[in-house]
């Protein structure tokens, strides 16, 4: 079974004016289709790896090409970012639970933005910002490339609850070099909904 591009859960000009249309339109279109292809190709020439859950290769992934590695985390986390983004207004708001979480984890939401988009700011090159659940307890981190907290290679490993692309093919063309501002504007159009279904899904 080959992997496929996942349609957008909303139009490409859904999330502007926080992120814009030709970005979504590429970014979904032509980044997330070369993951799609190259990790097809990639599990293509190797039948020890057919008919495995991209989970499941990511799980192993010390252990895999490095082809694998960089397209199998660029779809499973451009895939989810998609569906962790929501038209402004429409995201809904962090659960009790999670909220609660934020407050006895992280120190409440406003020191967990900040310290998140410190960790999406200070990511050298490219990567994603996560928060994490790991020991049952909530924990922001990063990664760098396409790398992901799922991977055994992750310095820090746990189950995501949100996650933003910092890559520069992610805000370059309306942000430029200010991935901060980018940040900021993320908050806007997080998908809660989607994120307190993770978090009560890894807390179960
Ligand atoms: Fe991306």
């Amino acid at each position: 079974m080959a992997f496929t591009l996942p349609p957008l859960p909303y139009a490409y000009d859904a999330l502007e004016p926080a992120i814009d249309k030709e970005t979504m339109t590429i970014h979904h279109g032509k980044h997330h289709q070369a993951y799609v292809d190259k990790l097809n190709d990639a599990v293509a020439a190797d039948a020890s790896l057919a008919d495995h859950s991209i989970e499941d290769l990511l799980a192993g992934i010390s252990k895999l090409p490095k082809a694998v590695r960089n397209n199998g985390g660029g779809h499973w986390n451009h895939s989810l970012f998609w569906e962790l983004l929501a038209p402004a207004g429409q995201g809904g708001e962090p659960s009790a639970e999670l909220a609660a979480a934020i407050d006895a984890d992280l120190g409440g939401m406003e020191k967990f933005q900040a310290d998140f988009n410190a960790a999406g700011a200070a990511q050298f090159g490219s990567g994603w910002a996560w928060l994490i659940v790991q020991d049952g307890k909530l924990k922001v981190t990063s990664t760098p490339n396409q790398d992901n907290p799922l991977m055994d290679v992750a310095d820090e490993q746990g189950a995501v609850v949100l996650g933003a692309d910092v890559w520069e093919h992610a805000y370059y063309l309306k942000y430029q070099n200010r991935r901060p501002d980018y940040l900021k504007a993320f908050w806007g159009i997080v998908n809660w909904n989607k994120a307190n279904e993770l978090y009560a899904a890894a807390k179960g």
